[in-house]
Formats: C-alpha cells, structure tokens, sequence
C-alpha cells in the first residue's frame, strides 16, 4: 500500500501562521456565499476586508486612455528590459516613481532616495524581511495592541521571532503610552526574550486613527533608550481622510530628533491599500541602515515584484495629475463611507472609535454582549455572521484587550452595500432586541480568542438571543 502521509517540516506545521482565527473564517464564510446585489441578495457581506476599492473606476479609466502603459513597444522601458533577467534592485524607474508618490503623500515635507529603497511583493514581504534581518529565532518584537492579524504570521512564522503586546486599552483611547511600552519590555524579559524592535502602524489598522507628532516623539525616545529598531508600517498613509487628525510619518520626526538612531529606523510601505491594487503585490522598505539594506535586497529575491508590475505602474504614478486627482478623490470617497456607516450605527446607537483614516472603524459593540467575556463576542461575531450577513471582524482576532470591539470595513464597497448592511443591522436588532446572551452549553467554537494568548481556545457554549 502507498503510503500517503507527507511529512512537513516542524516550522510549516507550527501554529505561528496564525491562521486559526475568525478573521480568515469570515473570509472563507464569504467566498461560500458572497452577497451580490442581483445574483445572490442575500449572500454575506463582505465587511472584513481591508481593500480600497473607491475608486477602482478611476484606474480603470487611466488604463483605458493609455494603452501604451500596458504595451511594451516603443517604451520605456522596453520589452527587453521587461522581460529579461530582473535583478533584485528592480527598475530604478519605479523606485524613482514610488519615491516621488511617497514624498507627496508627506505633502512633499520629506524626501526619499530611491537607492534607500528596498521592492518587496507587498508590506507582507517587507515587515517579514524586516524581522528577519533584525530578529535571531527567539527574539522578540513589541507590538502595540490591537494589531492587524497577519503580523501573527509575518513576523513570527517563518522567522521563529515571537510578539509581545504593548497593552492598549480603550480608557486610554488605545494611545500608546510609555507605561505600556515599558510593561511590554518588561514582560519579554521575565519571559527571557530579548526584544529587538517595536513595531507601530501608522495610521492604525484597525483603529483608524494617526498618531499624534508628539506620541511618535515618545516612542523615538523609548527605541533609543532601549536600543532597539522601529519599524513603522506606513501602508495606510494615504488613506487620511479627515484634515483635523494629519498623517505624520516618522520621517518627517526623525531629523528633529535628537537622540535617534536613523539607521535604527525603518518604513515599510505598499500600493495595496493607497492605490487600492493589492492583487499587484508591490511594497517598500525605506531604511537609512545600509546593512539592512543589503541583506533585505538579498531576501527581496524570494518576493520580487514583476517587471512588467513596475512597468505600468511607473507610467502610472509619474502621471501626477492624475495620481493627485486620484488622491483627492479616494480622500473624499472614503470621508463619505466613513460617515454613512458611523452615522448609520450611531442612530441605532452603535458608537465607533473617533477615527479619520483607514478603510474600517473600531466599533464598540459591547452593550450588545449580555457578559463581558472573549466567548460573548465570539458568539455576536457568529450571529453577525450567520443571521445578519455581514463579515466583520472581532476585536480578539486584532489581540485586543477588551470583548466587544469589533473591526468593519467600508473601503471595498459601494454605497448601496453599505445601506444593505445597516439596513440589516436595523432590521435584526429591531426583531431580536439588543443583546446577545451566552449561557454554558456545548456548540462548536474554537477560535483562539484571548488577546493575551493566541493559543487559548474559546470555551464552547450556547447562544440566547433576548
Ligand atoms: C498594517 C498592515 N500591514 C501590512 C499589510 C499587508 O499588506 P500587503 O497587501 O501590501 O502585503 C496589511 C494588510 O491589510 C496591513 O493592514
């Protein structure tokens, strides 16, 4: 008989994907029944996907006006160019034109070499590499909780690199304080792992929300002090809708620093969430760390974008009065998302988190929970899932600290979508009342759900909707 058990390596086998969490099941829950307004009404919506799709019509139409931007004859480069041997550096067209996009998402108050950038497939590529390049298996990386889902498997998969939360909680506004920041390198030593970076998103997936210039001070002084790197995941940077909170990268921060390491700093960066083309794979690493540099060039084989990617995309964000007109109007359709949907719920008295960026709000649904336990939102987010069809996200699966919070995304859907969903939210609510009970029992989750321990299982319970 054949034997047909395959034998993986313990690293493939190891849990560190973190792939075992209600934010990948709403997505497949998705794929199995997607809502289409004629196909299929009463399909799921799709709310937990961060995809910035408000204005796909305009890239749509660019393509259509240059044809050229996709033909390889008579061009720049050319087809030999594209077609041939890639080394790892990439085109330097596009490292020029990725450079040049960055700086005028800073308003032009920053300037990047574009020989200190690094191509990666993505800002997934570019924080593993990161971690790679600084972290020996062991070692450990701070994060600031709620955190996106995928550092889980970025960071620590396949480099055996671990995370330690900063805890955040919501009576501080989620802020990033210095006691938090100080816990967190604390509790990496009494677990007797050596931290090596702290990593921050900004502005915050989920919160939504920039940090201050004076927050970013505080987390400079705290790295230097303690001597670690910084990575500062950038990717949302242009999606700040709302004037009254700006986006500040730390490269504006660093040269009024004066006790930065820069080539401790790091930004990683991608097209997939202000260009709104995750499909295309195309992220950055910005380091002043020649080392780092070299080495992230050198992993950067293993997830290097295609030529003819950075072909098209060259013509396209060196064509900058339409990449200006496309930032105007992305600003301005995700301001409008952003308040039909906040507005929406808090008519039904939902409140979400005050936030002016991003493509999703942190929504307090706590007083929708009968007890205040990791079960009780495990058990909204199924109702919501399941009854209401909507894909949301769960605060626990973001690691955050407190049951209730729950990530809804409004970027990569139209304006009718979104009134089918709070349409929904309404129609549920009003024939179910307003909250949603656990009592011990045996149904069959086991998602991990705890934001301290990802490993932890939910205790399996019954669901009483009053
Ligand atoms: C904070 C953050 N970093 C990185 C990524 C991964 O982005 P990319 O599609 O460029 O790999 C995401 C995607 O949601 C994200 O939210």
């Amino acid at each position: 008989m054949v034997n047909t058990k395959v034998d993986l390596s313990r690293m493939a086998r190891a849990e560190t994907h973190g792939e075992n969490s209600p934010y990948f099941a709403g997505w497949k829950a998705y794929d199995c029944n997607p809502y289409d307004p004629m196909l299929n009404p009463s399909g799921i919506i799709q709310m937990g996907l961060a995809e910035n799709q408000v204005c796909s019509d305009l890239l749509e139409e660019w393509i259509d006006q240059h044809p050229e931007a996709l033909s390889m004859k008579n061009k720049i480069p050319n087809f030999k160019e594209v077609a041939l041997h890639q080394d790892y550096h990439g085109l330097s067209i596009f490292r020029k034109a990725l450079a040049r996009f960055m700086e005028e998402i800073r308003g032009g108050r920053v300037k990047f070499d574009p020989d200190k950038i690094v191509l990666t497939a993505g800002a997934t590529a570019a924080n593993e590499i990161l971690t790679f390049c600084i972290a020996n298996p062991g070692d450990a990386l701070l994060i600031p909780t709620p955190y996106y889902p995928g550092f889980d498997r970025d960071l620590r998969w396949r480099t055996g690199a671990h995370i330690i939360p900063v805890h955040c909680t919501s009576k501080t506004g989620f802020e990033i304080t210095l006691q938090a920041l100080e816990q967190a390198y604390q509790d990496a030593q009494l677990q007797g792992k050596r931290v090596k970076a702290l990593l921050i998103t900004n502005p915050s997936n989920p919160l939504g929300q920039t940090l201050k210039a004076s927050a970013i001070h505080q987390i400079l002084d705290f790295v230097s002090q303690k001597s670690i790197h910084l990575i500062c995941d950038e990717i949302y940077s242009g999606t700040v809708f709302n004037p009254s909170s700006p986006f500040v990268s730390i490269s504006e921060i660093i040269p009024k620093s004066k006790n930065t390491n820069p080539k401790s700093i790091h930004i990683v960066y991608s097209l997939s969430k202000d260009l709104g083309v995750p499909g295309f794979r195309v992220g950055a690493i910005c380091s002043q760390n020649d080392e780092i540099l070299t080495t992230s060039r050198r992993m950067s084989s293993f997830s290097l974008i295609s030529s003819q990617t950075q072909a098209i995309l060259t013509s396209m964000l060196l064509d900058m009065e339409f990449m200006r007109r496309y930032m105007v109007m992305s600003k301005k359709r995700l301001r409008e998302r952003h308040e039909r949907l906040v507005g929406g719920l808090r008519e039904m008295g939902i409140e979400c988190l005050e936030g002016g960026s991003g493509l999703f709000c942190f929504v307090n649904l706590r007083h929708l929970l009968e007890r205040e336990s990791w079960e009780g939102e495990m058990r909204l987010w199924e109702v919501v899932l399941n009854d209401v069809g909507l894909n949301v996200s769960p605060g626990s699966s973001f690691h955050c600290e407190e049951p209730g919070w729950f990530r809804v995304c409004f970027g990569n859907m139209s304006q009718e979508a979104l009134d089918v969903a709070l349409q929904r939210i309404r129609d549920y609510f009003m024939v179910h009342g307003k909250r949603v009970e656990v009592v011990g029992g045996g149904s069959s989750v086991g998602w991990a759900t705890s934001a301290m321990d990802v490993d932890q299982q939910a205790e399996p319970q019954d669901l009483v909707i009053i």
